[in-house]
């Protein structure tokens, strides 16, 4: 005991000096290490209707510059509010934390319809939103707007240059366009996040996201009317995990080859999640261009499917607008469990299906394959009755994935 104490006394003692009477000075505020700029001091009024924009973009400013060594935290009460379109810009002077209690609404008023945004989140590093609060696009108004599914609303919210940033227990819903979108972005993990729409609302993607990397996606619910993620260009190690799908048009890599110079997909693993309804489970596609794009290393395993229309397709001809150069093949026959549409001139290589499950429950008949030019080593289904775990190897790259039905779990 007595050599314990002699040991530590000294060091402890005089390390210790400092911190408790820092902690004596700042009185009972010093426990909390957390500096709070609550937008209702900053005058937000909270009713729904009034713009909140002003209030929640000076309370980002002061939280953002601040410049003491504690936590800031901008933070949003229980209660609606209108925000109009902003820009939450970086960089900050330290880590910043976005706690969202209540309901942020967008605006319906179709001046803001043609923005590309509606939340920005732009050159931050070290960000994180959550509180449990949600974020409504109020897409409902501006659909009708859409039919044609080929105009460009404003996004719910946008990463831009965003660096080392969680975004947690939050929902997004009705989106008049993709919900979230990530550009430039690096280290950026989504969990326990809900996202909502209707399944016909149109282009309301879950999660979008290009030229970034290492993305996380976990433990989170999308249900919306496109894809539930996406994954464009330049999108480097993405894992995806304990996703729930459905409704949407499930997980899409692409689509790619429409743009001169655009990045490879490398590094996506997904794993764990469910596809509920969805009209594609897991689709790779490409335009039929002879512009060069690379897919590597890309790996499904462990993917519960439950009536999805269309559970595997690698489309090398995609064209949804007409006038390519190719005519895509029918891939929405709900017969047609597996779509491999390869094309003649760069076909698919080195692709395995083994094993994959997916019966179809339908009058016509067992599940059927389809595999259009190239399919080499063991891609055409020959064995079309009960299949039960998938392997994909693209350019020689491995992934494992495994199909297991009727779980009985409801999500
Ligand atoms: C994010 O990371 C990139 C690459 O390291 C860096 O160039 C950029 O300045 C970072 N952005 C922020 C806001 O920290
Ligand atoms: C694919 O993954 C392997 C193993 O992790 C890695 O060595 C290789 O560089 C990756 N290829 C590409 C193109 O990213």
């Amino acid at each position: 005991m007595e050599t314990v104490w002699s040991l530590c006394f000294p060091n402890f003692c005089l390390l210790l000096l400092p911190v408790l009477v820092l902690v004596l000075a700042n009185g009972v505020h010093s426990h909390a290490q957390v500096k709070v700029f609550d937008v209702r001091s900053f005058s937000a009024a909270a009713d729904g209707k009034t713009d909140d924009s002003k209030a929640f973009l000076d309370a980002w400013n002061q939280a953002c510059q601040y410049k003491g060594e504690v936590q800031r935290r901008l933070f949003v009460p229980l209660g609606t509010y209108m925000v109009w379109p902003v820009v939450f810009k970086g960089p900050c002077t330290g880590p910043i934390e976005f706690t969202v209690k209540g309901v942020v609404k967008a605006p319906v008023d179709k001046s803001t319809f043609s923005l590309d945004h509606w939340i920005t989140f732009q050159y931050v590093s070290g960000l994180l939103i959550n509180g449990g609060g949600t974020f409504d696009g109020q897409g409902q108004y501006a659909w009708p707007e859409n039919k044609c599914a080929c105009k460009s609303l404003p996004v719910s919210l946008r990463f831009n240059f965003v660096n080392n940033t969680a975004i947690r227990s939050i929902s997004s819903v009705n989106s008049k366009n993709f919900h979230f979108n990530v550009f430039k972005c690096d280290n950026l993990e989504f969990r326990r996040i809900r996202i909502i729409a209707p399944d016909e609302s149109p282009n309301t993607d879950g999660i979008h996201m290009g030229d970034s990397s290492r993305i996380r996606i976990a433990d989170s619910v999308i249900a919306t009317g496109d894809d539930c993620v996406s994954i464009g260009p330049g999108s480097k190690d993405v894992e995806i995990i304990g996703v729930h799908c459905g409704p949407g048009h499930g997980l899409s890599v692409g689509s790619l080859g429409k743009y001169p110079n655009e990045a490879d997909v490398t590094g996506l693993s997904v794993r764990g999640c469910t596809m509920v309804g969805t009209q594609n489970g897991l689709r790779i596609k490409t335009w039929a261009s002879a512009l060069k794009s690379n897919v590597y290393n890309i790996s499904f395993s462990d993917i519960t499917m439950k009536d999805v229309q269309s559970p595997i397709i690698i489309d090398q001809d995609y064209c949804p607008g007409g006038g390519c150069s190719k005519q895509i093949r029918g891939t929405s026959g709900s017969l047609l469990a597996v779509n491999l549409e390869c094309s003649p001139t760069f076909p698919c290589q080195n692709i395995n299906l083994e094993d994959i499950d997916l019966a179809y429950t339908g009058r016509e008949g067992p599940a059927k394959s389809h595999c259009a030019h190239g399919c080499v080593g063991k891609a055409s289904l020959e064995n079309e009755r009960e299949f039960l775990y998938a392997v994909f190897e693209f350019s020689g790259m491995q992934g494992r994935g495994t199909d297991h039905r009727g779980d009985g779990k409801a999500y």
